[in-house]
Parts: structure tokens; C-alpha cells; sequence
């Protein structure tokens, strides 16, 4: 069983009962953080662009756990020499213990010199996740969603920096996506969002409502 752990913001772990995937571990600072970064646990940390609201306590995680990081090379700020690190890019896809990662494109700024925000597609616990990180609505989401049958697709709706639940929902139907969970939204007030809104707009897939520290079991 997979379970979604959401731990505000644009941070979240997938378990498949093995393997803990964290991603954007922003805990520090984070208004929303529903657990401390001392104790959140990780096997991989996929990170998906150097944007503090991101990246947030990537490598202090990395040190403790001896994690594996995941990330564009070019975010060498957190990964230092004893760190397991695979660098990817755009494109790529990696077998993993727990199945597999494609670095898929997004369109969003990158916070790192030379380097470029990216999303995720996730194959692990017998389901496929796709997670936008920060973008914009694009219609190459259309490729993403022919290449794998996205169980579930992991979309920011806050606005202002991102995607609102209007093109949220336009990405979820791209996608083809069965389930959506949004986040990104209501950290802070320039990214104020009513996720219900969501669930008018979205019309084939199912919404699911994850408040920062909850979880949902993927099925
Ligand atoms: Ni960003
Ligand atoms: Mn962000």
C-alpha cells in the first residue's frame, strides 16, 4: 500500500512500506510544516528546483538519513561530496529500487545558476505519480500523460508563482489523470486559494484534499 504523506507547502513523502521518497523539503520557515525536520524520514529526496520553498532542508535531511538525492546537476549547493546524489535531467529516467524516476520538463524559474526547474514522474508501489513541482500550465502535460497512466498527478494551485486551480484543473484533464491532490496553496496570503474550487472545476478526475498533516493511501 501507498501511502501520501503530506507535510505542508510543496513538501510530501511517498511509502510504498520499504522505501520513503521525500520530496521539496521545505520544513524550516514553512508556516505550514506539520513535522520537524529532525525527524522526517527519507531514503530519496527529490528535489525540484533550488527555490528555498523548495530545496528548504534538503541537505541538512540528507546528512542525517544518508538519503540519495534527486535533482538536476546543476543543484551542487546541496550536494556535497559524502552525499549519494543522482544527477539527471530533463528527459531522463532512472531505475530505482522501488521502480523508477523521469525528470519531466515544467516552466518555472530555477533559483540555481544555469539550472532549470523540473517536475517528476514517480513508478513506485505499483502506481504512477507525476508531481509538476512550481510550472505554469503547458500543453506538452498532453506527452506526459500518453507516455504513463498517471494514477495520480501532484499540482500546485496557489497562483502567483504557479498554476491556480482554473489551469490546474485544464492540466489535470491534459494528463488524463484519474486523482488529483493539489498544494502550494495557502502558505502564505499572495498564494490564498479555496481548494473546493477545484473540485467544481475538475471534471473527470477525482479531487482529493490533503490538509498539511495528513495522509492518503494511493489506490
Ligand atoms: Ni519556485
Ligand atoms: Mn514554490
Amino acid at each position: 500500500m501507498l501511502t501520501y504523506n503530506y507535510y505542508g507547502h510543496a513538501c510530501f513523502q511517498l511509502d510504498d512500506g520499504k522505501v520513503k521518497i521525500l520530496v521539496d523539503p521545505f520544513l524550516t520557515g514553512n508556516p505550514q510544516a506539520s513535522i520537524n525536520p529532525d525527524d522526517v524520514e527519507a531514503d530519496y529526496i527529490l528535489v525540484t528546483h533550488a527555490h528555498g520553498d523548495h530545496v528548504g532542508d534538503a541537505y541538512d535531511i540528507l546528512e542525517r538519513t544518508g538519503a540519495t538525492a534527486v535533482c538536476i546537476p546543476e543543484m551542487t549547493d546541496f550536494v556535497g561530496e559524502n552525499i549519494k546524489a543522482i544527477g539527471m535531467n530533463l528527459g531522463g529516467t532512472v531505475k530505482t529500487e522501488f521502480g523508477f524516476v523521469r525528470m519531466v520538463p515544467a516552466l518555472h524559474s530555477s533559483g540555481v545558476q544555469g539550472g532549470i526547474a523540473c517536475g517528476y514522474v514517480i513508478g513506485v508501489g505499483g502506481k504512477i505519480i507525476y508531481y509538476s513541482g512550481d510550472t505554469a500550465l503547458f500543453s506538452d502535460m498532453k506527452l506526459i500523460g500518453e507516455r504513463d497512466k498517471i494514477d495520480y498527478a501532484i499540482l500546485p494551485i496557489g497562483g502567483h508563482y504557479t498554476m491556480d486551480p482554473v489551469d490546474a484543473a485544464k492540466a489535470v484533464s491534459f494528463l488524463d489523470a484519474a486523482n488529483v491532490i493539489p498544494l502550494h496553496y495557502n502558505t502564505w496570503d499572495v498564494i490564498k486559494q479555496n481548494a473546493e474550487d477545484l473540485l467544481k472545476l475538475v471534471e473527470f478526475a477525482k479531487v482529493h484534499i490533503v490538509k498539511p498533516g495528513e495522509s492518503l493511501k494511493l489506490k
